[in-house]
């Protein structure tokens, strides 16, 4: 059963999606700017997405554009298994500006705030529990790995959802080439973190525990879904969605998939991650798409699919159960 919703998706009532460590993360910001006495005038920035405040109405459709027009990829192959969906792809603009990145911001319109991130002369090391330590720029990775396109269905924790047409690699040939040991169990992957850069409204008080983190059990990380996305829609990645390089992990909530990402280490034990140290209650480690399992605070059963625009409408859909990957993936957690 599916029915077209005409409101706008930022229209959601707050207190639906907001995890309670932002509201909370939120209040302090917001006591500190009014004993700084700068509160009023900065303070939907620091809310999450779902009022209109938090849409930029200033920025030109043309800077937008220009955040996403970028070189094509020349040399990728369309993946014949991860090709077409029943769901339609998502509008390119759509994706590009309703993101998370709280490096850049507590809002879905953090796009312009992510220009900042310099992606210049990237480096990605790969170390750890490894018989052949790598250290990648993005050249190398896109020569080394031959670069396919998959469309994948991406499922957020907050019951918004998409369909998006990645370029990349398999996280596999990764793991084949750096040659794991026996004893790696897990895999830790770090984003960049500046905060003379990443200075996203209200999300560098307190105790966050940055940089963003989020981790994968080794055979997780081999299975043939695991993705790292180098583009998208043809091109290069832009930064709100995180160049130059990101995970893709499309059974799981897209917390899961850390973006820009500097380092990825291989482990003996589980890692912390940003999401369930802040809070393990509401974001387990590991956050397989599933219906039947609500969020404390709202259901998982249906999602809000966005798709076309103008503008951000959505179509409730039912959730599937590992986003609709399980003949790949339920076997790893039987
Ligand atoms: N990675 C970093 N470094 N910082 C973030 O805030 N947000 C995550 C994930 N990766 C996040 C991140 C969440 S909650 C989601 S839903 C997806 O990125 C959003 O990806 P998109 O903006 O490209 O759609």
């Amino acid at each position: 059963m599916t029915f077209i919703r005409t409101s706008k998706i930022w229209s959601i009532s707050e207190n639906k999606i907001t995890p309670e460590n932002l509201y909370w993360n939120r209040r302090k910001f917001l006591k500190t700017l009014v004993g700084a006495g700068i509160g009023a005038s900065i303070l939907p920035l620091a809310g999450c997405q779902s009022s209109t405040s938090g849409v930029v109405k200033s920025a030109s459709q043309t800077a937008l554009e220009a955040s996403f027009n970028l070189p094509n990829i020349a040399n990728f192959t369309k993946n014949p298994t991860f090709y077409k969906l029943k769901r339609p792809i998502t509008e390119e603009k759509l994706a590009a500006q309703y993101n998370n990145f709280y490096e850049f911001g507590g809002t879905k319109k953090i796009w312009l705030d992510a220009q900042k991130l310099p992606t210049e002369n990237w480096k990605v090391e790969v170390t750890g529990l490894v018989k052949n330590p790598q250290t990648y720029d993005i050249d190398d990775l896109k020569q080394k790995f031959p670069l396919e396109e998959r469309v994948y269905r991406f499922r957020c924790v907050e019951a918004w959802s998409m369909v998006l047409p990645w370029i990349g690699f398999p996280m596999q040939k990764l793991i084949a080439a750096v040659e794991p040991t026996s004893q790696a169990k897990y895999v830790r992957f770090t984003s960049f973190y500046d905060p003379e850069i990443t200075t996203g409204p209200g999300f560098h008080l307190g105790s966050l525990p940055w940089p963003y983190q989020e981790g994968l059990r080794i055979e997780e990380m081999a299975n043939e879904l695991a993705f790292f996305a180098v583009g998208i829609y043809g091109h290069d990645l832009p930064k709100q969605h995180g160049a130059p390089l990101r995970m893709v992990i499309p059974w799981k909530y897209g917390f899961k998939g850390a973006k820009s990402i500097v380092k990825i280490e291989f482990l003996d034990s589980q890692p912390a991650t940003y999401w369930n140290t802040i809070n393990s209650r509401e974001y387990d480690f590991e956050a397989n798409v599933n219906p039947n399992k609500p969020h404390p605070r709202w259901s998982q059963a249906t999602e809000k699919f966005i798709s076309k625009g103008p503008d951000l409408s959505w179509e409730i859909k039912e959730t599937l159960p590992y986003n609709g990957y399980g003949e790949y993936v339920a076997s790893l957690y039987s």
